[in-house]
């Protein structure tokens, strides 16, 4: 199981301290979300910020893009530094050149999926995602419940996938208490946010989750 810190929920004004605090903590992941007040109410961080950030981590940079058509800023996050750029199904028509083009740039690909949005958008993108996000409430906001409907979404996925080697991560309301059922139905890679940043310290937390995933 990989941990991947949403950094929606740490000190925004001392994000490079942060990022080191999560690094000697052992964490080997960053979730970034981004997001636009368009596609979701909520504004957060752009590709500027990242972009100050890196050369203070060596972190994964797992950015997930709230944005709609994000398409037009897949160069600027990569200039930035990302590792990963996940998108959502809804916010782009062309959804199958989006992430051949995340790809083509170097950067692995991801497309994030809203709790009310079926499987079956995913039918013929298979091959081109190195990640699958479910998310497990609706995006836009921190600290939110855990949507149980993603329990049988995700053993479903996991069916589909067959013997593809594509990550599946969970975002939304992810804690120790359901980490344990999560890991058992099949994700690979868990978000959290509030219930991570809340209960310092993070080597402790970490180990909280990593126990729950046992
Ligand atoms: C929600 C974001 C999540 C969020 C998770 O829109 O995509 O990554 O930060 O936060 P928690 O773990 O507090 O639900
Ligand atoms: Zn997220």
């Amino acid at each position: 199981m990989i941990l991947s810190p949403s950094l929606l929920s740490a000190d925004t004004g001392r994000l490079a301290a942060e990022l080191a605090d999560l690094e000697a903590a052992g964490i080997a992941w960053a979730h970034w979300d981004v997001m636009d007040g368009r596609f979701v109410p909520n504004i957060t961080f752009g590709q500027h910020v990242i972009r100050s950030l890196r050369p203070a981590s060596r972190l994964f940079f797992d950015v997930h893009l709230m944005i709609v058509e994000p398409e037009r800023y897949l160069e600027a996050f990569h200039a930035a530094g990302a590792d990963m750029l996940v998108v959502h199904a809804e916010a782009t028509a062309h959804l199958q050149r989006t992430l051949a083009e995340i790809r083509r740039l170097g950067m692995r690909a991801g497309v994030a999926l809203n709790p009310a949005t079926p499987l079956c958008v995913l039918d013929h993108v298979l091959d081109d995602a190195d990640m699958v996000l479910l998310m497990s409430v609706n995006p836009g906001f921190g600290g939110q419940s855990f949507l149980p409907s993603t329990y049988a979404k995700l053993a479903r996925l996991r069916e589909m996938l067959g013997r593809r080697e594509t990550l599946i991560q969970i975002d939304g309301g992810v804690t120790p208490e359901n980490t344990g059922e999560l890991v058992r139905a099949g994700a690979d890679v868990l978000v959290s946010g509030s219930s991570f940043f809340g209960n310092p310290p993070y080597e402790a937390r970490r180990l909280a989750f990593e126990r729950a995933a046992d």
